[in-house]
This record gives C-alpha cells, structure tokens and sequence, in this order.
C-alpha cells in the first residue's frame, strides 16, 4: 500500500495534481477527463501540430526521469528525424528497483497522465505504435491499465483517429519478466521483442535505431507524465518549476528511521527539506543520505544543502537513479551499507563484460573483508583502483554507477572506510566481529 507524504501547500504539482480528485477510482476516465486528463492531448492536436508539440517540450528543459537525465526534447527530435516507416514510443514503467515504487505508484494514482504523455510523444515523434511496458508481477494493475487504454481508445484519445487528428496511435500494455537490468532500455528494447536481454553498446541510441531497428523513443513514465502538463501549460511554466538546470517535478521514495512514503518535490529541493519530508532522524544526527538506489551514492550531513537534481547530485558523487532518498543516522555504517550495495550490483551485473562481472565480484569481496575485521594490506589500494577501473571500462550505466557506493565512501567518508581497512574496526559498531569504537567518530569525515 503506497504511502503519499503530504509536501508543503505552495510546492507545484504536476504529475499527482488530480490524484485527490480522482482518488475514487483512479481507472474511471470520465472522472479523468472532469479532472483535465486529455486536455494537453487536445491542446497539441488543435494548437500545435504533430512537431508542433515538440518545441514546446524541448523549451521546458524536461529531463528524462528514468535517472540519467537525457533532455526529452532532444532524445524525440533525434527519433523524428530518423528516415523511417514505423516508429516506437515506450513508456518504461519497469521499476527496476526493488525498494522503489514511485512509477508503479504513479500508474496507479493517474494512470492517464502516463497514457496521455505516451499517445502525445508517439504524435509528435510520428509513431503508430506507443507501448507502455510494466512489470508483470501485478497482474491487478496490467488488467486495470489494459481496460484503462481500451477506454482511451473508445473515448477517441487513441486508436484510428487520435483526438480528430487523423493520426493512428495504437498503445499496447506489454507486462515484462526479468531481473534488474530489464530497466535498462536497451534490454527492455529486446525483452519486448521476445529475445533475451543484455545490454548494447550504444550509439546507436534507441532513438536511431531501436525497437525491431527502428527509431524509437524510450521515455520512463514520469517523464511521460510531466508531458500533458507542458502541453497544456506550455514550456515556459514548465521551466519555471525546479531548478534552472532540472525543471519540473519528480516523485521521490523517501526512507529514514522515522518514516517513509512517497512524494512529489520540485528538482533543486535541498536534501534536508527531504529529510524533513522522511519524518527527520527522531532527533539523532543525519550521518549519510543514500540517493539514487541500488546504483547511488551517499551525502554526508554536513552536505544537506545540496540541491535534489541532476547536476549537483552527480557533482557530489551521486545520481537521482531510481528516485530513491534513504536517511542514515549516526547508528549506521557506510562501509556495511556500500558493501550491500555492491553486492546487489554484483549480483545483479548480466555478465555480458569481464570488467564488470569480475570487477564488481572483486569490489565485493573488499567490502565483505572489510565488513569483517580481515582485510588484506593491499585492500586501500585495490579498493580505489578497482572502482576506477571498472567505472571506466563501463558498457552500459549498470557499470558506470555500480561503483558509486563505494567512490562516494571514499569521497565522504574517507577516515571510516580507513578504519575497517587499515585499522579493522567498525565506528558505529555495525560489523563484526571488528572492534568497535576504536576508530574514527561516527560521522566524520
Ligand atoms: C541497470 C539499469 C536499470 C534501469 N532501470 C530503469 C527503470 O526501471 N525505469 C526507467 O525508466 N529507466 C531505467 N533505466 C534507465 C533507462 O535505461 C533509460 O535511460 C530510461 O528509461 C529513458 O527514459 P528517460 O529519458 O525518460 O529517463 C535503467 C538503467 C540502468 C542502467
Ligand atoms: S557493464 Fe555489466 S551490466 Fe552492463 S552489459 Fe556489461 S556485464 Fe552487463
């Protein structure tokens, strides 16, 4: 059961604005359309065209919430530029991390906020053929977003005659299995065409050369929400929220030790107003904040002023990822959860490259060492070469971002990460059978 976290009355909303209002029955679209649903659709039909509805989008400064942050605008002008016959729009709903549910949320508060952005991009970019691709383990949800298209396409806003617009759209809901990867958009590419995936070297983006090698745009289902409203609203209003580098608004899955749930923040909101939002630390200190997921990296408490966006996130070390934001007070232990981690990367890796099954497998086994009282005396050094290394030799983001856990340790948290290697004890007593207290204050870097 999703947990809304109630965020400050003058903070925008743009992809859960009509939750309340259509919180009786999120499927119904009749009470969809009374809210505005389709409205940006109309907008873009009527005033401004097929490209048209491009600029707009472009001028926003709208990000690709699915973690790296690739301009949108951008990414749907590479692929209706492409020389093609068929084009692909896919709305990534995979939610591939396990701890994060805020796109699963989404579809289920508003699911024609996402319906809408989809059937929108595939107008603009000049595809026929939008796919919104969920995971299948709830088959509830595929069952309710299969009747919620068929309504769509009944009421006109997709289908044969798109909005009185003479362009076919023809949204498919594609329930996937598979394991973490399947997020990344090159695997989900061919999950959906039925082979087994593993990543590609790109380019060629999707957007050249995507699914069944044509162009294709691969939006997560955020980014395609956040559409409607810059339709409606135009680019401008959209720019206007957020950050000046990071417009807009995304959902976070906070998680501290006093609370947790789900919210919707402007980008460029400082780390600490999150922590708030979590419920704070119950009075303890903040030591670390995990931002990112599986593939994030930590910032201290001494940095909570750091703006929650693309680009002061990755200056620090860090990513939006997965949108998750996890709170550590002075009770936990970075080494131990930088272990964690990388265990979970490592496990998770599809094998396709040495450097980054072997690489995260070794980063791995100095974590555990480390956790354990028993690391070798060239563990320091393996530690910061390896993570390098393998950072760099990266094939795809899984790679390149794996690694952080520990690189942000190192960055932040230098004297901890020195006491379980050099020194075999654990500050804030977490692991064992390393002695305790003997190192560094917790905390300090
Ligand atoms: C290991 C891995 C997992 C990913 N999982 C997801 C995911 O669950 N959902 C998602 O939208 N993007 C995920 N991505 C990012 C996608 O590859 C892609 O960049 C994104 O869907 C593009 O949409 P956007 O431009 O709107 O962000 C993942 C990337 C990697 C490397
Ligand atoms: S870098 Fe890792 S996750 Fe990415 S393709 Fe290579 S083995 Fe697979």
């Amino acid at each position: 059961m999703t947990t809304f976290l109630a965020t400050p009355r003058d903070w925008p909303q743009v992809l859960l604005g009509r939750r309340e209002a259509i919180a009786a029955d999120p499927f119904d679209l009749d009470a969809g359309v009374r809210a505005g649903a389709f409205e940006g659709l109309r907008r873009a039909v009527r005033d401004l065209g097929a490209t048209g509805t491009i600029a707009p989008v472009a001028a926003s400064g709208l990000r690709g919430r699915g973690g790296a942050g690739f301009p949108t605008g951008e990414k749907w002008r590479a692929a209706a530029a492409q020389p093609a016959t068929q084009r692909y729009v896919v709305a990534n709903g995979y939610g591939a991390d396990p701890a994060t549910q805020t796109d699963q949320a989404l579809l289920l508060a508003d699911p024609w906020s996402v319906i809408e952005g989809l059937v929108i991009a595939a107008f603009a970019v000049g595809a026929t053929e939008a796919i919104l691709a969920v995971r299948n383990d709830d088959p509830a949800l595929v069952t309710k977003l299969e009747g919620a298209v068929l309504a769509a396409e009944e009421a006109g806003f997709a289908g044969d005659d798109v909005a009185g617009s003479g362009h076919r759209v023809t949204v498919t809901v594609r329930p996937v299995q598979g394991a973490y990867m399947l997020g990344e958009e090159t695997v989900l590419l061919k999950a959906l065409e039925g082979k087994r995936g593993q990543p590609d070297q790109r380019p060629p983006y999707p957007a050249e050369r995507g699914l069944f090698d044509r162009p294709t745009v691969v939006n997560n289902v955020q980014t395609l929400a956040a559409v409607p409203w810059i339709a409606s609203h135009g680019g401008e209003a959209f720019a206007a929220i957020g950050s000046k580098s990071s417009p807009g608004t995304i959902l976070v899955q906070l998680r501290g030790p006093a609370g947790a749930g789900i919210a919707e923040v402007p980008l460029g909101t400082p780390l600490r107003d999150l922590v708030q939002l979590a419920g704070g630390t119950g009075g303890r200190a903040v030591k670390a904040v995990l931002v990112g997921g599986p593939t994030g990296g930590f910032l201290p408490g001494d940095l909570l002023d750091t703006a929650y966006e693309f680009d002061a996130l990755r200056e620090q070390g860090a990513h939006i990822g997965s949108g998750s934001v996890v709170v550590a007070d002075d009770r936990s232990c970075i080494v131990d959860l930088a272990r964690l981690l990388t265990r979970f990367s490592a496990d998770n890796a599809c094998g396709k490259t040495i450097p980054c099954r072997i690489g995260l497998k070794r980063l791995d086994e100095i974590g555990d060492r480390a956790s354990s009282g028993r690391p070798k005396p060239t563990d320091p050094q393996l530690l910061d070469d390896l993570a390098h290394d393998v950072a760099a030799s990266a094939l795809c983001d899984h790679e390149r971002l794996a690694t952080l856990a520990f690189t942000s340790a190192m960055r932040h948290f230098r004297p901890e990460v020195d006491d379980h290697l050099l020194r075999s004890t654990c500050p804030a007593g977490v692991c064992t059978p390393i002695a305790v207290g003997a190192g560094t204050a917790p905390g300090s870097r």
